[in-house]
């Protein structure tokens, strides 16, 4: 199965505890054979609107965050945790997050990342099975399924906390960043990563 295929295959099989929620997939896009992923909560207003993953405000502050460590957008890969924008851009429900396990296990599968950099609560409180805020897991390397991960803070909280002081949220992300950046450049090539994500999944989905 390619990424194109498992796009229309979640189209036209929409979970149903998902109702609730605007009827635009948002799946995700960028290089589909990524060596860094970005996983965010779920699409917003604008992103329901154009279908793409972080094009509003947030999106054009994630844009900047990786123009300033130099890394290229269209050489990762960004998606969300939940493919479709919550009601009033609410959280996404526990139950909203579950249902949206098997889509982006499937993806992940594809995609075979060697780092996965989570924004915000959301997504950060999925892989790392904790409800530890992301003020105390931001910016430390954790491992699941033989893949790297780096929760981030994320960009819609930069917004609202503009500072750049010392200490500062954004301040920290920078710290971040330069550290996702640095794990990224050691990387060998993308064919010599032994990636393997669980299958286990496969026919809860199939
Ligand atoms: N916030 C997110 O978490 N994801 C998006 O795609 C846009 C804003
Ligand atoms: N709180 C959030 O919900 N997200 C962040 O990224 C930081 C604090």
């Amino acid at each position: 199965m390619t990424l194109d295929e498992l796009q229309r295959w979640a189209q036209a099989n929409r979970p149903a505890a998902l109702i609730e929620l605007s009827d635009n997939l948002v799946f995700g896009e960028g290089n589909p054979a990524p060596q860094l992923v970005f996983v965010g909560e779920a699409p917003g207003e604008d992103e329901d609107l154009q279908g793409r993953p972080f094009v509003g405000r947030a999106g054009q502050l994630l844009d900047r965050i990786l123009a300033a460590v130099s890394i290229r957008r269209d050489e990762v890969y960004i998606t969300n945790m939940v493919k479709y924008r919550p009601p009033g851009n609410r959280n996404p429900k526990p139950e909203e997050v579950a249902a949206s396990e098997p889509l982006l296990l499937r993806q992940l599968e594809l995609l075979r990342p060697q780092i996965i950099a989570t924004l915000g609560n959301v997504p950060t409180q999925y892989f790392l099975k904790t409800t530890e805020g992301i003020t105390k897991t931001r910016g430390k390397w954790f491992e699941w399924h033989s893949v790297r991960i780096m929760p981030l803070f994320h960009p819609a909280y930069l917004l609202r906390n503009p500072s750049r002081e010392h200490g500062s949220p954004k301040w920290l992300m920078w710290q971040d960043m330069k550290l996702l950046k640095e794990a990224l450049d050691s990387l060998g090539p993308k064919s010599m990563a032994p990636v393997v994500i669980d299958t286990a999944h496969q026919e809860r989905l199939f």
